[in-house]
């Protein structure tokens, strides 16, 4: 394992995470190529990528992600079990019928016995809530992360989506119930930065942060700037809201690529250094597509630190 990875403690909790982990969102469903997944999952260990963020839906096909994992693990990284962080997540459309959304026990509770047989795993080590549901009780849905604690299904819980206010009133109902709210996964890039009120708040709620979508889908990868190229997230029709990117998150790219420059770096390595640069973000979750993505990515390790000059011209281009 290479030792050049950093290691950050997920808020006032035992684990420590890798400033970036690997997700399975969108690039190792049924359609991937399965030489390409293995590459991934066993060159991004290699480099000491010990966290795979995996959730019950992804895919596409919904599932197909975790089995593909749950294979590659059992064939090749199973002996290596107690050196990785494996997350899941249940919230989101799933499978048929009344009882596959949301944030109810049942639903919660099926879910994560389902992922498991499809990761071939006893265990994850953070069961998430993927996002908050407003029509079932917080008091449900924390008592089943509470009760999958217990259950020894998942060794952590955390939440995903959640409002600052909403973060707030888990973190005290599951500490009320003696569990520890380890983490809040939230989106967070140059072009998306709502959930900075969370990351500021998260060292007083003694809680982790994990940023997912930190290139905006790719967006801060500076590739879609004169276009968009057949073999990309958004040429293939993968882009989630491809309406979302405006013509004025197009010219805050142009402009943070110009910073990027003038500090010597790729626009890509520029947006993920600037994520780690928050004290409270514990990792940053890369949704590569190949082993060179990552490797590129990796050296966002590398970057120097900000200036408090920088920040402040990166502050004037995203505001
Ligand atoms: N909790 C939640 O609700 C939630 C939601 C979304 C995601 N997530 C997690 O966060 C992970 C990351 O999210 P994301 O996939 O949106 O991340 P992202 O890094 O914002 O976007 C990933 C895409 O960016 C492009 N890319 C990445 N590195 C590149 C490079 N070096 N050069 C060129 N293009 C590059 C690739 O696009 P191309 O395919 O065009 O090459 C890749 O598919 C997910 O896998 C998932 O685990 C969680």
């Amino acid at each position: 394992m290479n030792n050049t990875m950093q290691y950050r403690r997920c808020g006032k909790s035992g684990l420590l995470l890798p400033a970036m982990s690997l997700g399975f969102w969108k690039n190792f469903g049924t359609d991937a190529d399965g030489a390409t997944c293995r590459e991934m999952v066993l060159g991004a260990f290699d480099r000491g990528i010990t966290c795979f963020d995996l959730a019950n839906n992804y895919g596409p096909l919904p599932g197909s992600a975790e089995e593909r994992f749950g294979k590659i693990l059992s064939s090749d990284l199973a002996s290596h079990r107690d050196e990785m962080v494996i997350t899941t997540k249940a919230g989101h459309r799933m499978w048929e019928g009344p009882y596959q959304d949301g944030g109810s026990r049942k639903y919660l509770i099926s879910s994560l016995d389902q992922s498991l047989k499809r990761m071939r795993i006893d265990y994850v080590d953070i069961f998430y809530h993927h996002r908050p549901d407003p029509d079932t009780p917080l008091e449900e849905t924390m008592t089943a992360l509470a009760d999958i604690v217990h259950s020894g299904k998942a060794l952590y819980v955390g939440i995903s989506k959640y409002s600052l206010c909403e973060t707030k009133a888990a973190v005290s109902m599951l500490s009320s119930m003696g569990v520890h709210c380890l983490v809040n996964q939230i989106r967070l890039s140059l072009l998306d930065r709502k959930s900075e009120e969370v990351v500021d708040a998260a060292s007083t709620l003694g809680i982790g942060t994990v940023a997912f979508s930190p290139l905006c889908q790719g967006v801060l990868t500076g590739k879609y700037l004169s276009g968009i190229p057949s073999d990309s997230r958004m040429g293939t029709g993968a882009f989630t809201r491809p309406e979302s990117v405006t013509e004025e998150m197009m010219e805050k790219t142009r402009k943070l690529s110009v910073l990027a420059k003038k500090k010597g770096v790729s626009l890509t390595d520029f947006s993920l250094a600037w994520i780690l640069s928050h004290q409270s973000v514990t990792s940053v979750i890369l949704g590569a597509r190949n082993m060179r993505q990552i490797k590129e990515n990796l050296e966002a390790l590398e970057v120097p630190a900000f200036t408090a000059e920088e920040l402040a011209e990166i502050d004037a281009v995203c505001d």
